[in-house]
């Protein structure tokens, strides 16, 4: 099933993914968490194992089964999947976040399952903003040249302009912009590749197809920043 890719445009390639929602506690049974199925993540981890790369998958909480021959690590939390990303980054030469990453964390959570009681004020939530991954991996690159970062991004309106811009704010050479707002747990998808030339569209396909048409775009690009 790994025939796919022929030739496999990235054989000896070290690829770190980060894919699926985080969850952020509230008290031991509780959380926040986000409508992220993972689907497209793990749709791009596949495509990097068939294109014959080493694929790590950082992974939040998903249904999903690993695909073959990908090697899964599983967190939860942003915190967690920062650290997990961090400690894996060594030798990668590809960084795809695709996770839907808390943008906050719960300061205040309980050690122990709260409990309601009748008349009294419910719970106040306190946050702090979480590490942003993907800058922190971008900022890496400036120093070694590896990994080839790619952010993906969901907009929910103005997504040509803003796509650009978090681009360029995010400092990596590609960024994919979902077509929402409907994307969440969807079998298909649209995309906008943008980079430094501009921004392309990749019309409406299964998660798996555009998973391995963005492969070979990040292929081609390794290829010329290797020339
Ligand atoms: N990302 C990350 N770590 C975070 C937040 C986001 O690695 N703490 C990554 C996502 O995995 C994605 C990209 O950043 O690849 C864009 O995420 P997005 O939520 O669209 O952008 P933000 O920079 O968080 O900005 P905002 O949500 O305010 O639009
Ligand atoms: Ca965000």
């Amino acid at each position: 099933l790994v025939a796919s890719f022929q030739p496999k445009v990235l054989a000896g390639k070290r690829v770190l993914i980060t894919a699926g929602p985080t969850f952020e506690a509230i008290d031991p049974v509780r959380g926040i968490t986000n409508l992220s199925s993972g689907k497209m993540g793990y749709a791009v981890a596949r495509a990097a194992r068939e294109a014959g790369a080493e694929v790590v998958l950082v992974s939040g909480p998903t249904a999903l089964a690993t695909p073959h021959g990908v090697r899964r690590q599983e967190v939860q939390s942003a915190q967690q999947m920062h650290d997990a990303v961090m400690a894996a980054l060594n030798g990668q030469h590809v960084f795809i976040g695709v996770a839907a990453v808390a943008d906050w964390r719960v300061t205040n959570a309980s050690a122990h399952k709260m409990k309601k009681q009748d008349g009294a004020a419910p719970p106040q939530l306190e946050f702090a903003q979480n590490t942003d991954i993907l800058a922190a991996v971008a900022a890496t690159t400036s120093v070694s040249g590896w990994p080839y970062c790619v952010g993906f991004a969901a907009e929910s309106e103005n997504l040509v302009e803003f796509g650009a811009v978090k681009r360029e704010k995010k400092g990596i050479p590609l960024l994919v912009g979902n077509i929402g707002p409907h994307t969440f747990g969807q079998d298909d998808n649209t995309v906008i590749l943008f980079d430094e030339d501009g921004h392309t569209v990749l019309p409406r396909a299964d998660k798996l197809t555009l998973a391995r048409q963005l492969v070979s775009e990040i292929a081609k690009r390794i290829d010329r920043s290797l020339l």
